[in-house]
């Protein structure tokens, strides 16, 4: 009991901060991402493997003022853009009138309040904000995905993904950007220690390796489950929810859906991918801010 309610405490303290920070942020993250070249990198390649259909149902989860969610919009049936912050959220609805774009739905949300009725959704997305969440809120949003999502439906998630030095991929990423930033001179050294800060308490920032991302994903039952470095720290890692057995239709309802997921799917026909196929590509720096 108790610990349920440090557990329930712990994220209303982090959805508090992740508000207030990202009040102060909104317009200068809506003024600088169309011009950083990574992000824009990052957001191709999750729009690439999302591969929306006209007809398509999609979510973006810490949608900010719409960097995903618009060029989603344009190729969707209707786009939810979910963000904690509401400042964010005029952004994106701003944005989405500025370009005409009209199946927009805005909801100022956090990501571990989101209620979606079961199977309602064909494609899940999320861009450079699931680094926010806890740890435990992490697994807990890729579960509630798969839950939203209709068999057949993917999971797609951008984010930096990186541990703390486990493994080369990190150690080469982590020393990449003290290199970059020893050369600033003294705003580099300031910023060193900020980040180390940050990412060693981890109050701000959590990012976790594209390894644990994607084994998050197998233990959701996502499967076909890529991930795929794509500038630097970031990386993208998808997945798809396995159809029942027999189900012609990708997004078709089926009567069985209120069933639990393993019996529906069967732990062992519905897992193909047990662990994360990792793609590897060219490593480019990604310089966030
Ligand atoms: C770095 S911005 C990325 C915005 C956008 N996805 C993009 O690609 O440019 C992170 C976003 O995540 C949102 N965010 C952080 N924590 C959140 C939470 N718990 N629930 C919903 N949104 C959250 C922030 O408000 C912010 O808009």
């Amino acid at each position: 009991m108790s610990s349920g309610r440090q557990a329930a405490s712990g994220a209303d303290r982090n959805i508090a901060r992740q508000r207030r920070f990202w009040a102060r942020r909104a317009a200068s993250w809506d003024h600088g991402a169309g011009d950083n070249p990574g992000l824009l990198k990052v957001v191709e390649r999750v729009l690439g493997e999302a591969d929306p259909s006209p007809e398509s149902f999609a979510v973006d989860l810490g949608c900010g003022s719409g960097q995903v969610t618009l060029a989603l919009a344009k190729r969707c049936r209707t786009v939810v853009g979910v963000d904690v912050s509401e400042e964010m959220i005029a952004l994106l609805l701003e944005n989405a009138k500025r370009e005409g774009v009209s199946n927009v739905e805005g909801r100022a949300v956090p990501i571990e309040r989101l209620g979606l009725p079961e199977s309602s959704v064909d494609l899940v997305v999320s861009n450079y904000a699931l680094h926010h969440l806890r740890d435990r809120d992490k697994q807990t949003a890729v579960n509630e995905a798969f839950r939203w999502l209709r068999p057949g439906g993917m999971l797609v998630i951008g984010d930096m993904m990186f541990g703390r030095g486990g493994d080369a991929r990190d150690r080469e990423i982590i020393g990449s950007k003290l290199t970059l930033l020893l050369r600033q001179g003294p705003g580099g050294w300031w910023r060193i220690i900020k980040n180390s800060g940050r990412y060693l308490i981890r109050f701000q920032e959590r990012p976790v390796s594209m390894s644990a991302w994607a084994a998050m994903f197998n233990k959701a039952g996502l499967i076909d489950v890529q991930a795929i470095p794509v500038v630097n720290e970031a990386a993208v890692v998808r997945g798809t929810k396995p159809k029942p057995p027999g189900n012609g239709s990708p997004f078709r309802e089926t009567s069985d859906q209120s069933a639990p997921n393993d019996e529906r799917h069967g732990n062992s026909t519905g897992r193909r991918g047990s662990s994360a196929n990792i793609v590897m590509a060219t490593m480019v720096p990604l310089r966030i801010r």
